[in-house]
C-alpha cells in the first residue's frame, strides 16, 4: 500500500556543501548548503536565500569555494548553518575553521576539510524565490589522506556528510554496493 505524502520534496542523498567566501572587508564567511549538486562535467549548481552574506558575497566576487563537509567537522559545518556572518563576525574562528587564500579564484579555502572544489560563477539567476548560481569548477584540491592507491578521492576515507532532510539528520555515505555503468549489463 503507497500513501500520498503531497508535494514533499524528499529528495535523497543531499550533499552537505560548505561555500566559503570573502566579506566587504576581506574575512572570510561560510555557510552549509544542501541545495545543490553537480550540472555538467565541471559545473555546480547551488541554491542560496538572497538575505545570506555568503549569497552577497557571490554576487559581488563571482568566485568561492565548496568543500564537502565530511564527518570528522561535523559540528562546525552545522554551526556555519546556523549562524549568519551578518551577525556573528568571528563565524569561522568559533567554528574553529581556519582558512588560506586559494591560488585559482578570489576565495577562502577552508583548511580543515580534506576535499575543496575552487568555483567561478558563471551563472547567477533570481528564480522561484531563489539565486541560483551555476559555478564552473576550476579546480580541485583534495588532502592525500582521502586519496587511494590511484589518486583518485575515496569516499570511505572522506566520510563524506549527506542531509537527511525527512529527519533533520546529518548522515554518512554508506558501502559500495555495486558498479555503475557495469552490473545493469547483465540484463542487456
Ligand atoms: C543542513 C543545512 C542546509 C542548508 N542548506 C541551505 C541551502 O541549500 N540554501 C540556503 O540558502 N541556505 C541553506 N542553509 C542555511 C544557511 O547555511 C544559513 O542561513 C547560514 O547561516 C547563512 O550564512 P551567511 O549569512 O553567513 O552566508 C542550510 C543550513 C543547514 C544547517
Amino acid at each position: 500500500m503507497k500513501k500520498n505524502l503531497g508535494a514533499k520534496a524528499v529528495i535523497t542523498p543531499l550533499p552537505v556543501l560548505i561555500i566559503a567566501t570573502y566579506n566587504e572587508d576581506g574575512t572570510a564567511d561560510a555557510m552549509n548548503a544542501a541545495w545543490g549538486g553537480q550540472c555538467g562535467g565541471s559545473y555546480i549548481a547551488l541554491n542560496l536565500s538572497a538575505s545570506h552574506l555568503t549569497t552577497e558575497n557571490i554576487q559581488r566576487l563571482k568566485e568561492f569555494t565548496v568543500s564537502i563537509a565530511d564527518k570528522n567537522n561535523l559540528v562546525a559545518s552545522d554551526f556555519v548553518g546556523l549562524v549568519s556572518g551578518k551577525k556573528e563576525k568571528d563565524k569561522l574562528e568559533k567554528a574553529g575553521l581556519h582558512t588560506v587564500k586559494s591560488d585559482n579564484v578570489n576565495a577562502p579555502v577552508i583548511t580543515e576539510y580534506p576535499l575543496t572544489l575552487e568555483c567561478k560563477a558563471v551563472s547567477i539567476r533570481e528564480e522561484l524565490g531563489e539565486i541560483r548560481i551555476v559555478g564552473e569548477i576550476v579546480n580541485t584540491i583534495a588532502d592525500e589522506s582521502i586519496l587511494n592507491d590511484e589518486g583518485k578521492v575515496d569516499l570511505d576515507k572522506l566520510q563524506p556528510l549527506v542531509y537527511d532532510s525527512p529527519g533533520h539528520y546529518y548522515r554518512v555515505v554508506g558501502e559500495k554496493v555495486g558498479n555503475a555503468f557495469k552490473d545493469g549489463l547483465a540484463l542487456k
